[in-house]
């Protein structure tokens, strides 16, 4: 097994340059031409895993350019660095760390050695302390200081200690018992206020997350939450009411936690990888341990067929590589997701922080600057809201956007005629997007309507759909707790991949620091304890405030 990724630049790899002749080769080809072209065009872009069916045969992509950038994934050592993942190596070079993740999901419970000790006992230990945990506080055996039942929980973190808990009890809310769950994440007084509104301490329960628990805009939350609660409540009450997830157990004794409600979570969990561990407390709490533990076997499921199956028919691979197509051989700058439900609202947002804080990154693993392009925009939202929004620039823009349409066939509710509406929108915008509107459909349309000819002529041109829109459809059969596992699952490994390939480190995020450094000083600026030199931009900015 190797012990660290490879250390090569793409550009190296003779698929590679194979790709870019090839693009050259193809660019005039439509994605309906390659249609016409290969009968069999659905045998190598449709896949099918369990419960998904991901069509990828809708891009600007034939046969040929499928099997080089299969190539391109060999050449870059994709299997062994899968191995080189899962086994625990120490792949996060600059934070001298392993990226274990999945190990909270696995599945075999066979022993993962790190470091001389067997990781999943203490990972099913914590899993058991967080779902005895929850049972208590969801059945209203866990009471308040005055002894009533809990009815509301704040989650209170920032990053990967809100976003992915946030995404998840929203996208489950069908499966959510009787608690109200929050987040706070924002620094904002007003947020905290808004937040805060209308909640009885007597019933409330916070759950202070935060990896480092030095993080400002979550300690500032957690400090003021605890002075709103003590203006309310005995300092004994403490223990009843606030909890914390952090791997800094001095840091939570230090605010007054007690170890027995803390919840322990270790380095190589990244926090933008962490709602499978002690993150994901407000999770269980919203929809209860079966629903979490049906989350994480999701996910375990994916990360089967992610590490087992050949890459022509491997998702998060194939995704992974048509996206490094568009990015590295197309000059596409962003992709754009869209859940066809309204749970999945956040998930573009919750992919925003897992996508761009790993894969935003210049410089290459040789420590050298990077000469092609890296980590995509991502942006999106729900559909059909997205199709009233900002469809118009993806059908007639200028710019070129691949983009996932992420449906489900079955509602929860069971309500068919919004069902059949919804899915008809998901399905047709795919197709309009590929085919299109000629100049021949759109006077052939005119024709039929009876407008005047000078006022046809004259509209013409702005009817008109170039088509030949990149899509990928992943077609999931219902929105479970495991559906959205694999689901969130699928993403991560797909960020992996593409940082493999462009010799990247994806599980450090350097990126963020430099403006909590100056905030610190900025904020003491503010507060009239020291002055430093800035540019006049800057110095006539905090002038004002
Ligand atoms: O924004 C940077 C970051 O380190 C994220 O990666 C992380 O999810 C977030 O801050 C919160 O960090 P913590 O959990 O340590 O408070």
């Amino acid at each position: 097994m190797q012990k660290t990724l490879p250390n090569k630049p793409p550009s190296k790899f003779k698929a590679w340059k194979a790709l870019q002749d090839h693009q050259k080769k193809i660019a005039p080809r439509s994605i309906q031409e390659h249609f016409k072209k290969d009968d069999n065009r659905l045998d190598y872009s449709w896949l099918e895993w369990e419960d998904f069916i991901v069509d990828v045969s809708k891009n600007r992509l034939d046969r040929k350019g499928f099997n080089l950038l299969l190539e391109l994934a060999n050449e870059a050592k994709l299997k062994d660095a899968i191995e080189a993942q899962f086994s625990g190596a120490k792949i996060n070079v600059t934070e001298d760390r392993a990226v274990l993740h999945t190990a909270l999901r696995n599945l075999d419970h066979s022993p993962l050695i790190i470091e001389g000790v067997d990781i999943i006992p203490e990972i099913k230990a914590t899993q058991e302390k967080i779902y005895s945990f929850c049972n208590k506080v969801i059945s209203g055996e866990w009471k308040g200081y005055s002894g009533k039942e809990i009815t509301h929980v704040v989650n209170i973190g920032i990053g990967g200690s809100d976003l992915g808990p946030s995404m998840v009890v929203e996208a489950l809310e069908h499966y959510k018992n009787h608690l109200d769950v929050r987040f706070i994440s924002n620094v904002e007084g007003d947020h905290h206020e808004e937040i805060l509104k209308g909640l009885n301490p007597e019933q409330t329960l916070f759950v202070i997350v935060s990896k480092t628990f030095n993080t400002q805009e979550t300690l500032s939350n957690a400090n003021s939450i605890r002075s709103w609660f003590l203006k309310q409540a005995p300092e004994t009450a403490i223990v009843n009411h606030f909890i914390a997830v952090s791997t800094n157990i001095k840091k939570t004794a230090a605010f007054g936690i007690s170890p027995k409600n803390t919840f322990p979570m270790k380095d190589w969990v990244g926090g933008r990888f962490s709602l499978w561990s002690s993150v994901g407390l407000s999770i269980c709490l919203a929809v209860g341990p079966k629903h979490f533990q049906n989350l994480l076997n999701g996910a375990g499921k994916m990360d089967l067929h992610f590490q087992k199956t050949p890459f022509e028919k491997n998702i998060p691979v194939i995704l992974a590589l048509i996206s490094i197509w568009y990015n590295n051989f197309w000059g596409a700058e962003s992709e754009a997701l869209i859940p066809y439900t309204q749970y999945l609202r956040n998930l573009p947002a919750y992919l925003q922080q897992a996508i761009m804080e790993s894969n935003g990154k210049s410089v290459g693993r040789d420590g050298k600057p990077l000469n092609y392009q890296t980590g995509s925009i991502i942006w999106g939202s729900s559909g059909t809201n997205g199709q009233h929004a900002f469809f118009q620039l993806i059908h007639q823009g200028t710019k070129l956007i691949p983009a996932d349409f992420i449906g489900f066939k079955k509602s929860l509710k069971g309500n068919s005629d919004h069902q059949n509406k919804l899915l008809s929108n998901f399905i047709a915008q795919t197709e309009a997007l590929m085919k299109g509107k000629s100049e021949d459909q759109v006077k052939a349309e005119f024709k039929a309507s009876g407008l005047d000819k000078k006022q046809q002529e004259k509209l013409t041109p702005f009817k008109v759909f170039e088509g030949n829109k990149p899509t990928n459809t992943i077609l999931i059969n219902k929105l479970t707790p495991s559906s959205l596992g694999s689901l969130i699952a699928m993403y991560e490994h797909k960020i992996f991949v593409q940082g493999l390939i462009w010799n990247i480190y994806s599980y450090d995020q350097w990126g963020v620091e430099l403006g909590k450094q100056l905030a610190s000083k900025i904020l003491d600026e503010i507060e009239g304890k020291n002055s430093y030199n800035h540019d006049p931009s800057t110095s006539k900015l905090l002038s004002k405030i």
